[in-house]
């Protein structure tokens, strides 16, 4: 009898083997908790865990997302409670996204020295040294008409929408964040940042791209988290075509070449396949994105009742981390760390 596994081949000689035939038994390291342990192939931890927050320059300490249960909009005052129970849990990292007072044309309130973020980045580094901070660079939450990019004349322009992306990340890494994340899906955007970087003296700071960012249903919840829903049109223009997984690749080599330090996949369930190609052809950190509308879903099959929350969140996330991401930034981040903490007290 032979087996073809990947390029390995095995040859075993069933008649010698008294019994059942070889592969009828495959439950053998199934039988107990103990043997299962040993043979477990990959592990979510604490460790892979970066829980997303959405900081308003405006409006009360809290105030909650419909669509998306248990997170809320955190004033700049309500920012350090939040960043002192994740750092209780152990949650590595977080990545924040801003709401701001005011928008305009030039999304100034994304690279603006004070704006809402680059508080917010300063509040965690003080609150959780150790605690590291990526930080979201778009324009979509600072622009009047909810693009990513800087609209002249109506149409998109390239060089402006580079400039002030590039302007974004220089003041959000000034401000302390240890890793900028563009999320523009503008070409060029990695080489533009990492070059404002280095000439900044900020040559420390990460870049983890959003190399393959699809136009994905799947953000609904975020945009009114964010009230960062295009005014008319929409991503489809420069997010990635969902049907395409080979692009994915040519995007993924892109940013790499330009400077990333870090490559993401967005969303994560949809796209497994894509995080599975991706990871067996790059060997830096690979990371997917939980977004929220895969959060929303589950959340709500969970208030019905309809599904065990704790079974689905930790199956979702193990499958995420079996394709092959290094980590994860989900919602339920804080949620997870508790019960994985909790798994690990009473065995
Ligand atoms: C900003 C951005 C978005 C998300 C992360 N960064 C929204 C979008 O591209 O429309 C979505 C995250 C989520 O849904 O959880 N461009």
């Amino acid at each position: 009898m032979s087996l073809e596994m990947g390029s390995v081949r095995f040859e075993r000689d069933v008649e010698a083997t008294a019994g059942p035939a070889v592969g009828e038994r495959l439950d053998r390291f199934r039988r107990t908790p103990s043997l299962r342990r040993l043979a477990r192939e990959s592990q979510v931890t604490t460790d892979d865990l970066v829980q997303p927050l959405f900081v308003a320059e405006q409006g009360p300490p809290r105030s909650p997302i419909a669509s998306m249960p248990g997170i809320d909009r955190l004033s700049l005052g309500a920012l350090p409670e939040e960043i002192e129970r994740l750092a209780q849990r152990g949650v590595p990292a977080v990545i924040l996204f801003g709401i701001p007072a005011a928008k305009d044309a030039e999304a100034s309130g994304a690279w603006a020295r004070d704006g809402v973020v680059q508080r917010a980045v300063k509040a965690c580094r003080k609150t959780a040294p150790q605690m590291a901070v990526i930080v979201d660079v778009c324009l979509c939450e600072y622009t009047d008409q909810g693009h990513c990019r800087i609209i002249r004349d109506g149409v998109p322009a390239r060089e402006q929408t580079l400039e002030a992306l590039s302007r974004t990340a220089v003041s959000l890494a000034e401000a302390g964040a240890d890793v900028v994340a563009p999320s523009a899906m503008a070409d060029g955007q990695v080489r533009a940042i990492r070059r404002a970087l280095d000439e900044a003296g900020l040559a420390e700071t990460a870049i983890l791209s959003y190399a393959a960012k699809y136009a994905s249903a799947f953000y609904g919840p975020f945009r009114e988290a964010a009230a960062s829903t295009p005014a008319m049109g929409d991503r489809r223009d420069h997010q990635m075509d969902p049907p395409n997984a080979r692009e994915a690749l040519r995007e993924a080599a892109q940013d790499l070449a330009e400077g990333a330090d870090a490559i993401m996949v967005k969303p994560a369930l949809a796209y497994l396949d894509v995080l599975c190609t991706v990871r067996a052809r790059c060997d830096t950190p690979l990371a997917a994105y939980n977004v929220s509308g895969e959060y929303a879903m589950v959340k709500a099959a969970a208030a019905k009742g309809w599904i065990d929350e704790r079974g689905v969140v930790l199956e979702i996330l193990g499958g995420i981390k079996r394709a092959g991401a290094d980590f994860i930034l989900t919602y339920h981040a804080r949620e997870v760390a508790g019960w994985l903490a909790e798994r690990s007290r009473t065995g």
